[in-house]
């Protein structure tokens, strides 16, 4: 049995219980479970992943719903502790769902929610930001500047990649990469080369009006094209940006042979979920490849790094934070709460 694990309590007497695994930011979730009489036990225990043995000790003998995190394992020894308890619905803190095995759910009788649309505007930033930094070397430039290494102005100091009337490459235009890919069109009038199962119907609209838009101002418009294979986005564009969820098909869609179709100057970005490139193939190629640089925000064995991937320049690496804005961060935490009193509360 685990120890017990501390917890701040919200409104005692209420007559469901809500777990969530971790603080989550603002009050407005917990506002929303009180107004439903619920109890609400916020899991404060000073360790950044609780493991499935700590989680089943929150859970305990009665408990009507849970928020949890991605970082949690929510597979059938969860469900089975969240439905001994009583409990009838789950939500995670995330929109992706990778971390939650929705079968043993369903055999457990438990509802399954997570946070879509609330961060897709601030991830697609992220994604943005780290095109940007990579293009213009932001990060090695910062450490030379504070590394006392500045002595003036040259030529050839931090070169970079100009983005304007580049091509931009998505893969999983989904909300997320639809929403960067306009960033990216809009902002730095980049044409558009996209791959998903599914036709981007309202992208491919805005990039059409945009391209229109910017005809009838006397400038060459942009294009966009609906790759028929992922390796036809990979060949042409020179950012490329994942977006695609992570399941079964989407395991290692970036590997040795896929990189070495990409440009040798090529920006490759990554904010969906780490297992979605080959972490080992990458830093082997950001070896013999200088001039490629990548931006990762998610990596294979969060939160470790391969080896040798922290000792490439040619690589910028962020600790998971895409979603990481104070509106977005409130507005999942509220979703998440919503979830877990839509589906126990009301649908009783
Ligand atoms: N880094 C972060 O903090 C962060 C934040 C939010 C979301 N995410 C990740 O981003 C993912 C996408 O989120 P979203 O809201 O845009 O989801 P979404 O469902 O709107 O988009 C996913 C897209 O991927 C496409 N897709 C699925 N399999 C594919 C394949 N094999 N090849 C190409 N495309 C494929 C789908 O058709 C869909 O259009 C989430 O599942 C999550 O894992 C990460």
């Amino acid at each position: 049995m685990a120890k017990p694990v501390q917890i701040e309590v919200w409104n005692p007497n209420g007559k469901y219980r809500v777990v969530s695994t971790k603080p989550m930011p603002g009050t407005r979730w917990i506002n929303l479970l009180i107004q439903q009489d619920c109890r609400v036990e916020i899991c404060t225990q000073n360790k950044t992943i609780l493991s499935v043995e700590d989680i089943i000790a929150l859970i305990g003998d009665k408990c009507d719903g849970v928020i949890g995190q991605l970082t949690e394992d929510w597979g059938d020894a969860l469900f089975s502790a969240l439905s001994k308890a009583g409990g009838k619905a789950f939500s995670n803190m995330a929109v992706g769902y990778n971390n939650v095995d929705v079968n043993a759910a369903n055999r457990y009788g438990v509802a399954v929610g997570n946070t879509p649309g609330v961060l897709t505007e601030t991830t697609a930033e992220l994604a943005a930001t780290l095109s940007v930094a990579a293009a213009r070397r932001i990060v090695e430039a910062d450490a030379f500047m504070r590394g006392g290494l500045y002595e003036g102005w040259l030529p050839h100091l931090f070169v970079g990649n100009l983005l304007k009337r580049q091509t931009v490459g998505v893969i999983g235009a989904g909300r997320i990469g639809s929403a960067y890919a306009r960033m990216m069109v809009e902002g730095f009038k980049m044409n558009l080369i996209y791959y998903d199962l599914y036709q981007a119907t309202r992208l491919e609209k805005f990039v059409t009006a945009y391209g229109q838009f910017l005809k009838a101002n006397g400038e060459q418009p942009v294009t966009w094209k609906r790759a028929s294979s992922m390796d036809e986005v990979l060949r042409e564009a020179d950012v490329i940006s994942l977006h695609p969820v992570l399941d079964k098909t989407t395991y290692h869609l970036v590997n040795k042979e896929r990189l070495a179709v990409m440009k040798k100057e090529a920006i490759l970005v990554n904010c969906s979920r780490g297992p979605v490139i080959d972490e080992v193939a990458l830093v082997e190629h950001l070896k013999a490849n200088p001039m490629f640089r990548v931006g990762l925000d998610v990596f294979e064995d969060e939160p470790y790094m391969k080896p040798g991937l922290a000792d490439m320049k040619n690589a910028i690496v962020v600790p998971h934070i895409a979603s990481a804005s104070k509106w977005t961060r409130e507005g999942m935490a509220t979703l998440a709460a919503l979830n877990v009193l839509v589906y126990h509360l009301y649908k009783k």
